[in-house]
């Protein structure tokens, strides 16, 4: 697939990414499972690369959910390390290429080296206009949701919201993504074919592209084909074809 074939006018605003397979990756090349989560920083670097080329605005990555803490104890610590070297050793060229980096999830409640190194990447990045990378990291939507209620009622115990008049923009607004556009097209690697518990809300609408690869395998070739596909879609919104024209 390549990049002449897309219709630049349609490349859409926001991607997000659930980034799957690493595991199983890493075990098909009789390596442990770090492996695959090590090889993976490749491919979102490819991603970004690519997406950012191709003028997306906001590309949001799920790397951690609030159900990945039930896994065991040595890959939660594999995972934290990468983590943090990962965005040690990307800060200049998030800086270079003026990447703004972004984090949705209850970050606070990872360790602390975790949390300083997103802070400081995400204040030395907060300038950067090119393209938005958004990680979603201790994330899940029913926790977004429900951290959204308790500051929605707290709102309403200081009477700056009334019950029965609260609207969509209200919630949207307590979201951890506030002032991120919805996305038009989720990606989900590894052959599964469902969203576990990410952007329930934001997703209402989004154009779905599941593909077999491995993340470790995913390039930009990839992206640019989960792009093609989501231009082949009509998307009408609850109205019908005749209406679109
Ligand atoms: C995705 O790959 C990365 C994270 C969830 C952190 P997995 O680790 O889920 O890999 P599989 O799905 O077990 O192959
Ligand atoms: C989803 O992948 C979470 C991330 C990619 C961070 P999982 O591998 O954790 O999802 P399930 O368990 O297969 O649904
Ligand atoms: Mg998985």
């Amino acid at each position: 697939m390549a990049v002449n074939s897309l219709d630049p006018r349609r490349i859409p605003r926001h991607v997000a990414i659930i980034m799957d397979g690493n595991g199983r990756w890493a075990k098909a090349q009789g390596e442990n499972r770090l492996f695959g989560h090590v090889s993976g920083v490749d491919s979102v670097r490819e991603t970004l690369k690519c997406a950012r080329e191709l003028g997306v605005e906001f590309l949001t990555m799920y790397a951690f959910s609030t159900e990945n803490w039930g896994r065991p104890q040595s890959e939660i610590d594999g995972l934290m390390q990468l983590l943090v070297a990962s965005i040690h050793s990307e800060i200049p060229a998030l800086c270079e290429k003026k990447v703004r980096l972004l984090t949705i999830g209850d970050i606070q409640q990872l360790p602390k080296d975790c949390v300083e190194s997103l802070q400081e990447a995400a204040l030395k990045t907060s300038k950067n206009y090119e393209i938005t990378l958004v990680l979603a990291l201790n994330y899940s939507s029913r926790d977004e949701i429900i951290r959204t209620c308790n500051r929605l009622a707290e709102k309403v115990k200081k009477g700056m919201l009334i019950p029965g008049e609260i609207r969509q923009h209200d919630i949207e607004s307590e979201l951890d993504t506030a002032h991120i556009p919805d996305p038009e097209l989720l990606i989900r690697t590894s052959g599964e074919h469902r969203i576990s518990n990410f952007l329930l809300w934001q997703l209402a609408y989004a154009e779905m592209h599941f593909t077999k690869v491995f993340w470790p395998d995913f390039r930009g070739e990839h992206f640019i084909a989960a792009i093609a596909d989501y231009q082949s879609r009509e998307r009408r919104f609850g109205k019908t074809s005749e209406q679109l024209i």
